[in-house]
């Protein structure tokens, strides 16, 4: 059955919500996009090299510009930013053209997982181990309240195939 709305993926880094989304489309045979790798495409840089460059109210903004590209497109699924639905313009476009899954995944494994590519998110790439595990409690504390506003939470704490049977019973 073809999709009314964008299917929306959100959660912190490490959530899993890039591989989820791609998988998920796949199954449902719909498009796959992530906020993430269009900002990359469109200014032909690394998110590490665009804030280096022009800084995070700039790569913010850039997020923005997403959800204007997404006005001709299919309903698809998305994988949006850990800081995506933070901006209150983008939590406005969320509600309105997506089904929303905040992809809910315990401190521990979020730190275990982002441990291994912790080097390529600006957000963590200067953290040391210790300082790691404390920023992404925090910041998911933080946070926490914003991704809760999504029409569904899904645990992403098991296996990707266990992921996606929870995400495919929502839709
Ligand atoms: C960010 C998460 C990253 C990326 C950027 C900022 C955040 O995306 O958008 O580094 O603020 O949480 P992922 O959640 O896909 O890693």
């Amino acid at each position: 059955m073809p999709l009314s709305k964008h299917i929306c993926l959100l959660g912190f880094m490490g959530a899993g919500k890039s591989t989820l989304a791609e998988a998920l489309a796949e199954r449902l045979n719909v498009s796959w996009i992530d906020s993430d790798l269009w900002v990359e495409q469109t200014q032909q840089r690394s998110i590490q090299e665009i804030i280096t460059a022009f800084g995070w109210p700039a790569f913010r903004s850039f997020e923005h510009e997403f959800t204007m590209s997404m006005a001709s497109r299919e309903p698809s699924v998305i994988s949006c930013g850990g800081g995506f639905p933070l901006a209150k313009e983008n939590w406005h476009w969320i509600s309105e053209h997506c089904t929303s899954i905040y992809l809910k995944v315990d401190v521990e494994l979020l730190y275990n997982r982002l441990l291994k590519n912790q080097r390529s998110r600006p957000l963590l790439a200067n953290l040391n181990q210790e300082s790691l595990k404390s920023y992404i409690a925090s910041k998911l504390m933080e946070r926490e309240a914003f991704y809760e506003r999504a029409n569904f939470i899904v645990n992403g704490n098991g296996t990707v195939p266990e992921t996606i049977s929870l995400l495919e019973a929502l839709i």
